[in-house]
């Protein structure tokens, strides 16, 4: 059974479970320092440019806390949407490690405006208050839409201008560039982005998550925050061998595309039907729809997904690498089952 819960439902890509058992055979040196974390780094910087420092971490959440943590002091603050996943969903991680206050900010279709970043400077210089030090977006945002390379220029240039860091958390960023039809470099270093979270696990891989700092200034301290933050994994080549795979044959972007071909299926699909309003734009492997509750109740007992909010009939399917053209149309001819029509 094919689950539109969450891209975490999807298993390993093959390639990569090949990739992790090719690392197994022989004993190499621990903590980073063998050749396939030396390799994955390579990758990284083929990818993104020579002047970045790559870590790996185990997940999302460690790799947004401790890349975070590298670039800021406990009475400075990060501004982020309410809808950003370090505000929501990351059980406090990001206040408890980093100490720092998150400033939320309404989100406009999941993404943040410079009107409201701005709004939060008025608290620069007075000692009574935190002091914004970064902003903090999501790629793709948690609504499953995405910044333009031109909107994230325009965030880091206002961040820059303002003693400002801007942090990327890419859990999903393979999708973002497949939705851009852009590379990684262009919509990241050269848009000006100083902290990246690269994600994996959601497009494939079995674990594992990469902090890119993009800005000299920050890295220092990193290797240490990152051993004192329980995320220095003694056998690091498990994720770097992934990555090597993922990097390497443009894995990352072949599985994202996939699963945003299949969430623009199902909102080609769906869009035409009265009864079914999309409620945000489709533009990476997720899609937000009202649909009548009665029909809610009867797809539920095929699939799993999210339902946002009951009373409204709001839900949210998440599409992976590996969901097919066939798992959407059955997915669509039960839901026009449920319609009777
Ligand atoms: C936007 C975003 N950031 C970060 C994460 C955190 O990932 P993890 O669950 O691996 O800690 C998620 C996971 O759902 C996410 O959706």
């Amino acid at each position: 059974m094919k689950m539109f819960l969450s891209d975490n439902n999807s298993g390993v890509h093959p390639k990569i479970i090949e990739a992790m058992v090719k690392a197994n055979e022989e004993h190499v040196f621990p903590y980073g320092n063998d050749v396939y974390t030396k390799k994955a780094e390579l990758k990284f910087k083929e990818l993104f440019g020579e002047n970045i420092d790559v870590y790996f971490v185990l997940n999302g959440t460690a790799a947004n806390v401790i890349g975070l943590s590298a670039a800021l002091r406990s009475y400075e603050s990060i501004i982020c949407t309410d809808s950003a996943h370090i505000n929501g969903d990351e059980c406090g991680a990001v206040e408890k490690f980093t100490g720092s206050k998150l400033l939320q900010v309404p989100n406009s279709n999941g993404k943040i405006s410079i009107d409201d970043i701005e709004k939060m400077l008025k608290l620069k210089g007075n000692y009574h208050r935190t002091q914004p030090k970064m902003i903090s977006i999501s790629q793709c945002s948690e609504f499953g839409t995405v910044y333009t390379v031109e909107e994230i220029k325009e965030i880091s240039k206002f961040a820059h201008e303002n003693d400002l860091y801007l942090h990327v958390d890419g859990s999903r960023i393979s999708n973002a560039a497949v939705s851009l039809n852009t590379n990684l470099k262009e919509m990241i270093t050269e848009a000006g982005v100083d902290i990246l979270s690269f994600g994996g696990t959601k497009n494939g891989l079995m674990f594992g998550e990469a902090i890119l700092i993009l800005n000299p200034n920050i890295s220092e301290d990193l290797k240490y925050i990152r051993k004192q933050g329980m995320q220095l994994i003694s056998k690091m080549r498990y994720i770097s061998a992934q990555f090597i795979e993922y990097l390497e044959n443009d894995l990352y972007y072949k599985n994202a595309k996939q699963a945003n071909d299949m969430a623009s299926l199902l909102e080609n699909e769906l869009k035409n039907i009265k009864q079914i309003k999309i409620t945000y734009p489709v533009q990476s492997n997720m899609v937000f729809m009202k649909i009548p509750k009665d029909v809610i109740k009867y797809i539920e007992n095929k699939y799993e997904f999210y339902t946002i909010d009951e009373n409204e009939g709001l839900i949210r399917i998440v599409t992976s690498f590996d969901t097919t053209e066939k798992d959407i149309e059955n997915f669509v001819n039960d839901i026009k089952l449920g319609l009777k029509i």
